[in-house]
């Protein structure tokens, strides 16, 4: 087993195992929340496994108690993403093109990007405590990550409307029912029963594997792109808008947001 901590960014660590790159989130501190540092570090292990023939499968993981609170909003207030090459962006890229199966481990919250990434996972097992949110009409920007297009997809699309235009959070049980998450397990199983999927994937025959999921892929790859280029330039312009500056100032501050002004 090779086990590192990426240069750049401390709290991503990666760890290769039998066919299986871990891609695990460890910033306690912050719920795991996603810096650039951590952005790029993750694009960066994404892109080296996309190229490395002993990585199989990829497994996204965070704590038992925290999957993760997506963008570090202190990070997004500094350095807002302002290009296509940003690191989240190439991270969201990366990601949405893999072309070997993605696995995720969920426990406790996943926030923003920790629910859109699911939509990119071929297994996803979540612990009874995970708790999901798609707050993106909360904090005053758009989805992203191909969701607005992936998960009316998956969920159909008033199911869809209901958790991006309320963004309010949800559980486990419903996650099964929208379509985003394969099984859940209690809270102290999920890394095992993720890690045996993953296994189980290493172990049949790689070229099967990779087509099937290219070929599941196919009808909306494009689609999917076009979409994430899109989203990203309304969040970028929403962002230094009036509504998205009281929200993330809000949670800063601590206190709840005022809209009735915007
Ligand atoms: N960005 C930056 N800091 C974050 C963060 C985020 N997305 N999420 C949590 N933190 C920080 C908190 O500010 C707090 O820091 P402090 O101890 O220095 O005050 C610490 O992490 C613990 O968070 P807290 O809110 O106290 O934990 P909790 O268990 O009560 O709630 C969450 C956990 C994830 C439900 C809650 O933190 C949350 O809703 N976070 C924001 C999620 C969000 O809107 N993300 C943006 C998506 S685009």
């Amino acid at each position: 087993m090779t086990e590192t901590t990426a240069s750049s960014a401390p709290e991503i660590l990666t760890r290769q195992d039998k066919g299986v790159l871990e891609i695990e989130f460890n910033r306690p501190g912050k719920k795991n929340a996603f810096t650039s540092e951590m952005y790029a570090t993750m694009a960066a292990a994404l892109e080296e496994a996309e190229a490395d023939p002993a990585v199989r499968v990829i497994l996204f993981r965070g704590a038992e108690d925290v999957f993760t609170a997506g963008n570090d909003i202190e990070d997004f207030m500094r350095r807002p993403p302002r290009t296509d090459d940003a690191p989240v962006f190439r991270f969201l890229v990366a990601a949405s093109r893999a072309t070997k199966p993605l696995l995720a481990a969920v426990n406790g919250p996943a926030v923003g990007i920790g629910t859109t990434l699911l939509l990119h996972c071929e297994l996803v097992y979540a612990g009874e405590n995970a708790r999901f949110s798609l707050p993106f009409t909360n904090l005053g920007v758009v989805p992203e990550f191909g969701s607005s297009y992936l998960l009316p997809l998956v969920a159909g699309y008033q199911r869809a409307a209901e958790l991006l235009l309320l963004g309010e959070p949800f559980g486990a049980a419903k996650a099964v029912e929208v379509g985003i998450v394969t099984r859940v397990t209690p809270p102290a199983e999920t890394l095992r029963v993720a890690r045996e999927a993953a296994a189980k994937l290493v172990a049949l025959p790689q070229k099967s594997i990779r087509l099937t999921k290219a070929l599941m892929k196919s009808a909306h790859a494009a689609a999917v792109q076009a979409q994430l280029l899109a989203e990203g330039n309304h969040f970028r312009a929403l962002l230094a808008e009036p509504a998205a500056r009281e929200a993330l100032s809000a949670f800063m501050e601590k206190r709840r947001p005022d809209f009735s002004k915007l």
